[in-house]
């Protein structure tokens, strides 16, 4: 296996079990107040940096930028982008949904991801123009086009609620047209997910590049897009992620497209 895909590999299976400890031993976990609705734990703390160690003992000029330590910048093409925990909130409330990723760029083009859920020991993976796994079998999205018996999830605001109306009309429209809307609260596991086919698509606004980039590449390397609301690659800087299989991703954003402010599609 490659080397940079067995290293961000290790590094998910080290936090993960390190997760996985704390969450069975869950009175010694003391939680800290970020900001608004936004938590952290010395669960994150521990197993960001178990992965930030694996990974710069193996390749100690690479750029990093993780959740909670942020940019440790130099001038290195290849920059990992860290989320110890992603799913912090259902972690602390014992509800066994939240995963590791990690997902590395090389000249801001996304070349690796690695998704791993400690509690499911599923681990899903890709590598550019490899095509993507789960638990070392090949996956592919589903192949399901139309809205009606569609499977989708997604995320709801739980900081920022500037476009609130925007998000719940896109709510509202496929609550009524498809078979079910989920919203299990890990952008990493809902990407992965798309990816797997176990659901047709996923869209949210307002992430942070760490929630997204391994699932964005995960995604796409199962046969899916993963696209900004413009259906550019520019999810990453807007934090706002259209992801699923290729028909039912543009149908997806037809839908989007007819209830949403024109400013939000762009
Ligand atoms: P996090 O757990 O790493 O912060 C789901 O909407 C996404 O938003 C998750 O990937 C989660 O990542 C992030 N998030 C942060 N705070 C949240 C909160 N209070 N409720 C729900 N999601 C939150
Ligand atoms: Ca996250």
């Amino acid at each position: 296996m490659d080397s940079i895909l067995a290293t961000a590999i290790m590094a998910a299976e080290l936090a993960g079990t390190k997760i996985k400890h704390y969450f069975h031993n869950f009175d010694s976990v003391q939680i800290e107040y970020k900001g608004r609705n936004d938590f952290v734990s010395k669960v994150d703390k521990e197993a960001e940096q178990i992965i930030i160690d694996t990974i710069l003992k193996n390749f100690p000029n690479h750029q990093i930028n993780a959740e909670e330590s942020g940019i440790k910048a130099n001038n290195s093409d290849y920059k990992w982008i860290i989320d110890p925990l992603d799913g912090t909130t259902n972690f602390l409330h014992q509800f066994p949904h939240f995963a590791v990723s990690i997902g590395l760029s090389y000249k801001e083009e996304l070349r690796y991801g690695v998704i791993y859920n400690p509690i499911s020991q599923e681990l899903f993976y890709a590598q550019k123009g490899q095509g993507a796994y789960l638990n070392h079998q090949p996956i592919q999205v589903s192949q399901h086009e139309t809205l009606e018996n569609a499977l989708v999830c997604t995320g709801f605001p739980y900081y920022k609620f500037d476009y609130l109306e925007d998000y719940m009309n896109g709510l509202n429209l496929f609550m009524q047209q498809t078979a079910g809307v989920r919203r299990p609260g890990s952008a990493a596991l809902d990407l992965a997910y798309v990816a797997c086919g176990r659901v047709e698509g996923y869209w949210e606004f307002n992430l942070k590049p760490w929630d997204i980039a391994a699932g964005a590449l995960i995604v796409s390397e199962a046969g899916g897009l993963a696209t900004d609301f413009a259906k550019g690659e520019g999810f990453l800087e807007s934090g706002n992620i259209l992801a699923a299989n290729p028909q039912f991703h543009q149908n997806m954003h037809q839908a989007l497209s007819s209830v949403t402010t024109r400013e939000l599609m762009v």
